[in-house]
Order: C-alpha cells, then structure tokens, then sequence
C-alpha cells in the first residue's frame, strides 16, 4: 500500500462483528486497529470513576470530557490503538454492565464526540489502520480508503455475543432478551450511526468470520490496486 497511512472504516450497529474483523483484517493487512467504541466506553468509566451517580441523565459534558481528559490515554500496542484509564489497562470494566447502559448518553454528547473523533485521527495520523465505530465513514474519516457497512440479523447477533460471553450455546429465551437489549441500544444510538453513501453493505448473517474479513481484505486491496494505477 502507499506510503501515505490508509484508513479502512468499519461501521455498523452494536453486536455486528465489527471489532473482532477488523482486528483480523487489521493483522491480514499489516494495519494497527483502532475501536472508537472503546473510547467512548472510556470516557463513560473515567466518569463512573470520578464518583457519584451511576446515571448518566445526571452527568454534565464538562464533567464527562474533564474525567476523560485526565483519566484516558490511547496507548499503542504492538497490534493495536487502545485506551487505558488511570495509567492501567481496563477491558473487563469497559465491557460491563455500569459503562454499557450509561455509554449511549454519554456518546451523545456533541463534546465528547468531538474529543473521541480528535483521539481517532490523531492514532490515524501515525500508521495505517482498521477503525470501527457508527460513524467512522461518515464523520470521521469521510476519505477512508475503504468503507464497509457492517450488520446481520438481530438474532444472530445476539446468538454471537452470548456464544462470546457464556461459552455454550445461549437458549431460545436467553437470545430473545438479548435481541430486545441489542434493538433497544440500536435505537439510542441511531442518531450518531450512519451508513456512508459509499460504504460497501455487507451482511454477515450467514458468513463465517474468516469469509467476511476474506471480502474486506480484497477490497481493501482492489482499492489499493487501482489507486496505485491511477498514481
Ligand atoms: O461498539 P460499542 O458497542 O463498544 O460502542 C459503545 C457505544 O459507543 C455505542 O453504543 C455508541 O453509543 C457509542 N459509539 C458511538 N460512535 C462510535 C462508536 C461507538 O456513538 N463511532
């Protein structure tokens, strides 16, 4: 690929797949990977770390983007873009409970997306990479190299995310209250996700993981074919 750093931007609602492939097309592609979601997450669990409710309708902006300011950094792995809070990294406490319902308010505030999308170009200005997010193809990087548009059925994405966190096969019931959790945060963040006009749809509902990084990959490498032809 060029010399100048590309930019592939992988968006979708919530439960789509989006991380994990473009971790994986991120290593296919000798790319660092980039999940804005988690910064957003960060910024939600500098908050709840400050103290006081665990509501985020009682949270202000200013006190949301001081606690992100002082508590986050995006650190740079040997693979990856990811933030720590507090000097220390915190996955299992950005994927709980506490910071998924509060995290959709918080994203909605008009200064914290601009302070996460400031993180976002800024990793983007040092290496070649695979962001994922809602609205990468749109706000963020609206020149990204390569835009996909990632979703699949509600069911089965709330059948993955269960196979992901109980280990076993999830039941009829336990994958129909998840399908509502998955709508219901779908619906919270429909204003802030948006599908590039051109991004490439790509429906995951009956592809296996390997087949839809496979898609990704050759078309990150038609672009990069075409524009190495055009100079
Ligand atoms: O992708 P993930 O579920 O980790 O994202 C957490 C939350 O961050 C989403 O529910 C959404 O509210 C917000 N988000 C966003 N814009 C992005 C990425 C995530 O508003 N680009």
């Amino acid at each position: 690929m060029s010399a100048k750093p590309v930019v592939i931007a992988i968006d979708g609602p919530s439960a789509s797949g989006k991380s994990s492939t473009a971790q994986w097309v991120a290593e296919r592609l000798g790319f660092k990977h980039a999940d804005s979601g988690a910064i957003y997450r960060a910024a939600t669990a500098a908050r709840l770390r400050a103290g006081g409710a665990k509501d985020a309708a009682k949270w202000t902006e200013a006190e949301v983007l001081d606690a992100a300011k002082k508590r986050v950094r995006i650190v740079a792995g040997e693979r990856s873009f990811t933030p720590e809070i507090d000097g220390k990294p915190a996955e299992d406490e950005l994927r709980g409970a506490d910071v998924t319902s509060c995290v959709s308010a918080v994203a909605r505030m008009e200064g914290v997306r601009q302070w996460v999308n400031e993180q976002m170009r800024s990793v983007a200005a040092r290496a070649s990479i695979v962001v994922d997010g809602r609205d990468m193809g749109t706000a963020v990087f609206p020149d990204a190299a390569v835009k996909i548009w990632l979703v699949a059925d509600p069911w089965e994405r709330a059948r993955r995310r269960l196979v992901q966190t109980l280990k076993r096969a999830p039941t009829d019931e336990e994958i129909a209250e998840e399908t509502d959790r998955l709508v219901h945060r779908d619906a919270k963040d429909a204003k802030q996700s948006a599908q590039a006009p051109d991004a490439v749809l790509l429906d995951t509902t009956y592809l296996t993981q390997e087949e839809q990084v496979d898609r990704i990959v050759a078309l990150a490498r038609t672009v990069a074919t075409r524009d190495a032809a055009s100079g």
